[in-house]
């Protein structure tokens, strides 16, 4: 163990290099090496990089892939997705492909609503409250005026300020509940400045309004935050086609629909199962999210939050069968923007709005709930009929023939040889083993 080192982040890059290498690896020379191999060679582009964070000292480099003919509302994209995870990219192109000749996937947004609070204790009279709050909310608007001005010039803005009493879950808490348009832009931090005024606003006209020295009730504000729950930020991604189409040899379309909904029922039914089929979900969601440089742990959050509505966990898939057509779609939360951030800043992120044609939020809210329907489309696709392990492991197989040290020609041979076999573990070692003592 090493010793704790004080002012690490006002060492030099290569300074934090050295100090890492030397005191928390067992090969300074090789963890230096490796750190620098990661390095872009364009210095200006590794300076972005650098520049993102605090402490860096390399890149973490995930794949950046492309997933391709995606119809959506009758206009074809190629999505990109960043992922480590084998799989995620074929069923996402798959899932594309099976729609393209079936109408393609219909998208709606059913808001753009962000939230935003300040969180306060009061122990005095609540009506006394409403009254103070009632006469001072113009003040809220005014105090921000500074911050809002381009936001509203542009059409968006705070939309409105409500007081709540939240007393019945926590003695003494209220908060001013707010809801913001941040059109093309995440806006955490628009919404952040603006709360942070808020707070301000409220207990400055606190102070006057109420007189604390003589009744000695306090009005304290906690904190201001946005939230990342943002239930009326919601869109709609359908897929929908006639039982018929849905016939392969092996299956009818009746069945496979039925075994479908059987699956989403299993989902909406059990925590187990709702769990593991809504990460299949943020398989596609959270790589779109990644590739386009949004924060994809406010994505999860919000949606898993969004599952849970009802107080169950449920599936954020839905589907039925009706009058001989199959319908298939999802409906989730999603705070995405395509302006500010990273979006400017990172050159893949920048490329990958390029490649989906420089959308505006709505637009990417769109295009990310169609790769979270079409990922568990897939995935539910292989479980109710060949199961997911047969096209897994293929795809595993370069994994693990990387791991061994496989060469080109190797894993070449052994693809090959495992189109008929079965991929495991020890057969995939066991292969390459024999082809290497021949
Ligand atoms: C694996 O990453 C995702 C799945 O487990 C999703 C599912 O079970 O629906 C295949």
């Amino acid at each position: 163990m090493h010793t704790p080192i004080e002012g690490f982040s006002k060492l030099t890059k290569a300074e934090k290099i050295d100090w890492l290498s030397e005191n928390c690896t067992t090969d300074a020379e090789k963890t230096k090496q490796l750190l620098k191999r990661y390095w872009n060679a364009n210095s200006s582009v590794q300076k972005i990089h650098d520049e993102f964070i605090e402490n860096t000292v390399s890149n973490y480099y995930l794949p950046f892939a492309i997933a391709p003919n995606f119809l959506i509302n009758n206009a074809l994209y190629a999505i990109p997705m960043a992922i480590e995870e084998s799989s995620v990219v074929a069923a996402a192109s798959k899932a594309a492909k099976f729609w393209l000749d079936k109408g393609g996937f219909k998208t709606t947004v059913l808001g753009t609503e962000k939230v935003g609070q300040v969180h306060f204790m009061y122990t005095g009279n609540k009506k006394k409250l409403l009254q103070f709050f009632e006469t001072i909310k113009a003040s809220f608007f005014e105090d921000t005026k500074a911050i809002t001005q381009n936001m509203k010039k542009r059409g968006g803005g705070i939309k409105d300020l409500e007081l709540r009493d939240k007393t019945d879950k926590l003695a003494n808490y209220y908060q001013l509940h707010c809801t913001f348009e941040t059109l093309d832009a995440m806006g955490a931090n628009f919404i952040n400045s603006c709360l942070e005024q808020f707070s301000k606003t409220l207990q400055k006209e606190a102070d006057v309004y109420f007189d604390f020295s003589a009744d000695e009730k306090q009005l304290e504000v906690v904190m201001s935050i946005l939230s990342n729950y943002v239930p009326n930020c919601i869109v709609k991604a359908e897929v929908s086609c006639k039982i018929k189409e849905l016939d392969e040899d092996e299956l009818s379309g009746q069945k496979f629909a039925e075994k479908m909904l059987q699956a989403i029922d299993i989902a909406k039914a059990e925590t187990y199962r709702a769990v593991t089929h809504n990460k299949g979900i943020m398989n596609g969601i959270d790589a779109v999210v990644l590739a386009t440089g949004n924060d994809f742990r406010a994505v999860e959050a919000g949606i898993h939050a969004y599952a849970s509505k009802t107080g169950e966990y449920s599936s954020l898939t839905h589907a039925e069968i009706k009058d001989g057509v199959f319908r298939f779609w999802i409906e989730i939360p999603l705070a995405l923007g395509t302006v500010g951030g990273l979006t400017s800043l990172h050159p893949l992120v920048k490329l990958s709005l390029e490649i989906l044609q420089k959308p505006n939020a709505e637009e990417l809210m769109q295009i990310v709930a169609v790769a979270g329907l079409a990922q568990n489309f897939a995935a539910l696709r292989s479980l109710v009929t060949t199961g997911i392990q047969k096209g897994h492991m293929k795809m595993h197989l370069l994994n693990m023939l990387n791991q061994l040290g496989a060469t080109e020609q190797e894993k070449q041979q052994l693809v090959a040889h495992f189109k008929d076999n079965a991929v495991t573990n020890a057969s995939v070692k066991e292969a390459l083993e024999k082809i290497q003592t021949h």
